[in-house]
């Protein structure tokens, strides 16, 4: 596989309901790879598992379309790239420590400071496009937010204690999801589960994660080669989570006998 040189075309707007949204018609209307859409604010934020996403003003809120050739069960790998690229903008261009919290939020001391989003389009078992959503509270006031998402959520602007220039970090993750787009459409999967290693903290924590279906409980361990979560459980047996949410425990032990 030869690595693919993205470019983007860039459609900016005030104020949309969902850059997400307008990705998603774009890409499903031929929009090449690339189409990337940006909002100040979001009237319909669209979040992980049909949740809302809450976009004030001050924050990034990005859609870019991809074209990758690759199998749906490879779009985790997309997910985890992004993560990789987004944590590494937001550290490069605050100085901040960032932690990616798998799969794929950015955190900032356990706090949620960005959330990804990664939706395919399949068609007869092939990838058409994926659109990756990347919401980053930024020049966020925390005050701005939901009373109840506040103990969990930080911005950088919080954190830095000062506004940084959003074209700053604009430029840094269209930069960083460049680089790596170019190493996973090369098939260079495996750099990027180091790197996403280096940067997250949820493994050899204990997590709560919620699946579709159930909540499991375990150690995390470690992602496979595919990016899936490796969990050992109490009992001592071994699962591997596709997808989910990730709660982190602070403390836990398994049984002696
Ligand atoms: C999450 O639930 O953690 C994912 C949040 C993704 C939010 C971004 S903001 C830009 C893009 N447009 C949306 O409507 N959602 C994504």
């Amino acid at each position: 596989m030869s690595p693919k040189a993205i470019e983007w075309h860039i459609h900016t707007f005030k104020e949309i309901d969902s850059t997400q949204r307008i990705a998603k018609n774009l890409a499903a209307d031929g929009a090449p790879e690339g189409t990337v859409v940006v909002a100040e604010t979001q009237s319909e934020g669209r979040g992980r598992a049909g949740r809302r996403w809450f976009s004030p003003p001050g924050g990034l809120w990005l859609s870019a379309v991809f074209r990758p050739t690759i199998t749906p069960t490879d779009v985790q790998k997309m997910t985890l790239a992004v993560g990789v690229a987004a944590t590494r903008a937001i550290v490069r261009s605050t100085g901040l420590m960032a932690n990616l919290k798998w799969p794929n939020d950015v955190q900032i001391g356990y706090r949620k400071v960005c959330g990804i989003l990664t939706e395919a389009s399949v068609k007869s078992g092939v990838v058409e496009f994926l659109v990756v959503g990347v919401g980053i509270n930024a020049n966020v006031d925390l005050a701005t937010l939901p009373p109840d998402l506040r103990p969990t959520t930080t911005s950088l602007k919080y954190e830095l204690k000062r506004e940084i220039p959003i074209e700053k970090l604009t430029n840094a993750l269209l930069l960083e999801l460049q680089k790596e787009y170019a190493s996973l459409s090369g098939g260079l999967f495996a750099p990027i589960l180091a790197d996403w290693r280096a940067l997250t903290n949820t493994l050899g924590n204990w997590v709560e994660v919620q699946t579709p279906n159930k909540t499991i409980d375990g150690f995390a361990e470690d992602l496979d080669h595919d990016g899936a979560l490796i969990l050992r459980l109490a009992d001592g047996s071994r699962v591997t989570v596709i997808a989910g949410d990730a709660l982190l425990r602070r403390k836990h032990h398994f049984n002696q006998s």
